[in-house]
């Protein structure tokens, strides 16, 4: 018998406001046009001012736990992947905790930037396979918004703000690729990328700061990177590209996300895309497009699933889950 971490439940939450590309167009020298060619983006949501990452997140776990039929004292533990927590501590993920009146178990974050929620499942994983915790509340959520200079066309309208969450729990597994839950993760990271994408600011500058990128050296390392790292968790799981129904990648890119999916060998029809709605939402975007592709009825129970990201640091990896 083999110790599986299942999906039993999942949510997300987008705020209310909608910006389109052409809001773009009356402060900054960009296009509709160029935004939809180079990225896939059309709409994002932003939060409103008083709306926090743990807001959004707690929104996104209050989904999850009515889709999974649960209390919050149900859970053991909550991991949540953020590089936007609302303070620099406690974690957002003891303000969900307190939010949603859990009064046991154990919160804390993650943080890989768009890699975190692979990062997070990864974690979850180990604590569930390892018999620390039965039933773990996995969320991704960020407010991008608040760390975007407004003044660089080359980074603030490729961003978004949104969360996702789902709940895994411990079930039987007979020990092959036929279980249900998640059957192999790979995690990488190389800190010599760690100045193509990062924020300028933090405890050691007194202030948050804004989101620097150079857009196409971090393009450069995604597709190769993501492919390889997609790879190396199939032969983990022992399983081959043709018998993947959905690859469920992190929303940054369209280009990179359809040049990931020919280096596998698999066509569009097997790839959720929200990019388009979202924009970049950085570690919500996995769980956010778990949910809608649940929701659009593309991914049905049974269902074999890769998710691969990459993000600052440069942090990447892959999980493979049967649904
Ligand atoms: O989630 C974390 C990981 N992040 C990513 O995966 C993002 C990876 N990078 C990308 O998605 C793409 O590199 C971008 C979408 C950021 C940019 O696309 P690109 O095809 O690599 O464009 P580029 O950076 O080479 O820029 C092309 C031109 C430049 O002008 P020149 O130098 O050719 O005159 C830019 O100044 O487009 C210009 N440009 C814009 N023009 C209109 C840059 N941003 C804009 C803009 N509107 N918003």
């Amino acid at each position: 018998m083999t110790t599986r971490a299942v999906v039993v439940g999942l949510g997300h939450y987008l705020p209310e406001r909608v910006v389109p590309n052409s809001e773009f167009e009356a402060s900054l020298d960009t296009s509709d046009e160029w935004i939809r060619a180079r990225s896939g983006i059309q709409n994002r949501h932003f939060a409103d001012d008083t709306e926090t990452t743990s807001d959004l997140a707690t929104q996104a776990a209050r989904k999850a736990l009515a889709h999974a039929g649960l209390a919050p004292d149900d859970l053991d533990a909550i991991v949540l992947a953020t590089s936007t927590p609302d303070l620099t501590f406690p974690s957002a993920a003891t303000m969900v905790q307190s939010a949603l009146g859990m009064t046991r178990g154990f919160a804390f974050d993650v943080q890989a930037v768009c890699a975190g929620f692979v990062y997070a499942l990864t974690t979850a994983n180990a604590l569930i396979v390892s018999g620390q915790a039965k039933r773990i509340m996995v969320i991704g959520a960020e407010t991008f918004s608040r760390i975007m200079d407004w003044t660089d066309r080359s980074t603030c309208v490729l961003f978004g703000d949104g969360a996702g969450a789902v709940i895994l729990e411990a079930q039987d597994g007979v020990g092959d690729k036929t279980d249900r839950g998640i059957l192999s993760v790979d995690l990488n990271s190389d800190g010599q990328h760690k100045d193509i994408l990062y924020v300028d600011g933090g405890v050691s500058t007194g202030s948050t700061g804004f989101l620097r990128m150079q857009g196409k050296e971090v393009f450069r390392h995604a597709v190769e990177k993501l492919a390889k790292t997609a790879t190396a968790a199939m032969d983990g799981a022992g399983i081959s590209s043709d018998e993947v129904d959905w690859i469920v990648p992190h929303q940054a890119n369209l280009r990179i996300i359809q040049g990931t999916a020919k280096k596998l060998g698999l066509s569009m029809d097997h790839v959720v895309v929200t990019v388009q709605d979202h924009g970049n939402t950085s570690a919500a975007s996995i769980p956010l497009a778990l949910s809608v592709g649940v929701e659009r009825g593309q991914i049905k129970q049974g269902d074999l699933i890769v998710t691969e990201a990459i993000g600052g640091g440069l942090a990447w990896g892959a999980v493979v889950l049967r649904w």
